[in-house]
């Protein structure tokens, strides 16, 4: 599944031994393995690819510009939301009808940027906004294609702050609306309504979300035919679920034998937008133990990442799992539970909570998986903490492809005015 495997009792990334790219970069850092990322976009690619569906990578999932570059040149299109991704997104060469853009807050200085570069559609999720998207093509003398949102009102069976196909999130269009929508599209002179869009939430394991949202959508499609309206794609969205700890996500194959046939029925060319899948098992933490401290009521393992680094244990309370680069031996001494906690001045700031770790060390490192994606796009510099560096590994070579901030760079954008000199 993915490309870090212990080899005699030490962890490696594809060919090369993690202890050592950590001596060599100052810890904490993110590293990814370009087989593992590539792998998960052809697995996905193959399990579809009875429809040849155009995948676009989300990239607020993971937005450095290698991990992008590599998607892209594999024949990978954009999933982006914001200004900032477009930018990056153009940087690394995507085609701009390979992008397509999502956003309940899309500002009107980005709808122009995206409109300017004739993207392949927007997703929109509000009849303000398509009526802004509207009038700025027609400000620039241009059509602009738009996808409706639509909100399928589902329950997808994943964390609540990651659950955006209800009718209670701020997402998409309900089914009523947009069918006034559709029926009033004559009067967007500058739109080509090209689409429908559904994003039902993130770290879903299961197939029977998707189905239900997809049926409703397909109904939605038939009663859109019934009035001779005619839309190009299906965007399913992204959302697709992967192994923290001891869940059993359906694999690729499942998921597409499951709505694959449901597809293949619209008639429609299909879009994804997977971020995690493709992204997260592909990238781990690698951290230093810095001290092992024991209280009468806890054990903590303070290491040197925190959760400006990683922050998904501190804002959903996710769990990653935690490896150490060199694999403990066996029976040596009694498991005990820790909670592997950062150096950041919050309670809140931990990694792990009474989590069973082996004998472990000072100076030790460990690494926390899957954590490819929200990962370092989640990163902050709370605490003026540096954001660590990014290594990609490709066989038996490793390449930064971020380097750590420096204190320059946490300063830099500041300025002390004239009165405080
Ligand atoms: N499409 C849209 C419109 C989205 O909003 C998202 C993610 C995706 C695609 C990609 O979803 P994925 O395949 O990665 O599940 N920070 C959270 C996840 C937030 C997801 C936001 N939207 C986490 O760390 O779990």
């Amino acid at each position: 599944m993915h490309d870090f495997k212990y080899k005699n009792k030490e962890l490696y990334c594809e060919g090369l031994k993690i202890a050592d790219i950590a001596r060599k970069a100052s810890t904490p850092f993110y590293l990814y393995s370009y087989n593992t990322l590539l792998g998960h976009f052809r697995k996905l690619e193959k399990a579809f690819s009875a429809l040849k569906p155009l995948i676009c990578y989300s990239m607020k999932a993971n937005s450095n510009l290698a991990i992008l570059r590599a998607l892209v040149k594999a024949g990978s299109g954009l999933d982006i939301v914001s200004g900032g991704e477009l930018y990056k997104a153009l940087l690394v060469g995507c085609d701009p009808k390979k992008i397509v853009y999502a956003s309940v807050g899309k500002t009107e200085e980005e709808i122009r940027q995206a409109i300017a570069k004739q993207i392949l559609f927007f997703n929109v999720e509000s009849l303000s906004e398509l009526e802004l998207i509207n009038r700025l093509a027609c400000d620039l003398g241009v059509n602009a294609s738009v996808a409706l949102r639509i909100n399928p009102d589902v329950e997808p069976k994943t964390h609540s702050y990651i659950t955006t196909g209800k009718l209670t999130n701020k997402f998409g269009i309900d089914l009523d609306s947009a069918y006034d929508i559709f029926k009033n599209r004559a009067e967007f002179v500058h739109l080509k309504f090209s689409g429908l869009h559904m994003h039902i939430g993130s770290q879903i394991i299961d197939g029977a979300p998707y189905i239900l949202a997809i049926k409703k959508i397909i109904g939605f499609i038939k009663k859109l035919k019934k009035e001779a309206i005619d839309i190009q794609y299906l965007n399913i969205g992204g959302g697709l679920g992967i192994i923290y700890s001891n869940e059993k996500p359906q694999t690729a194959e499942e998921f597409a034998g499951k709505i694959l046939p449901l597809l293949k029925s619209t008639g429609l060319k299909i879009i994804l937008e997977p971020g995690r899948f493709i992204a997260g098992p592909s990238g781990i933490l690698v951290t230093k133990i810095l001290y092992i401290k024991k209280t009468p009521l806890k054990n903590f393992i303070i290491v040197d990442a925190g959760m400006n680094d990683l922050i998904r244990p501190s804002l959903y309370g996710a769990h990653h799992d935690i490896l150490s680069l060199r694999k403990a031996e066996s029976g040596k001494r009694k498991a005990e539970k820790f909670d592997v906690v950062g150096p950041i001045c919050e309670s809140g700031d931990f990694l792990a909570k009474d989590r069973q770790m082996p004998e472990l060390n000072e100076g030790d490192y460990l690494a926390l998986m899957s954590a490819g994606s929200y990962g370092f796009s989640m990163a902050s510099n709370y605490n003026c903490r540096l954001k660590p560096a990014e290594i990609m590994v490709k066989g038996n070579k490793f390449y930064t492809v971020r380097k750590r901030d420096s204190y320059l760079d946490l300063v830099k954008k500041d300025v002390i005015p004239e009165f405080l000199r």
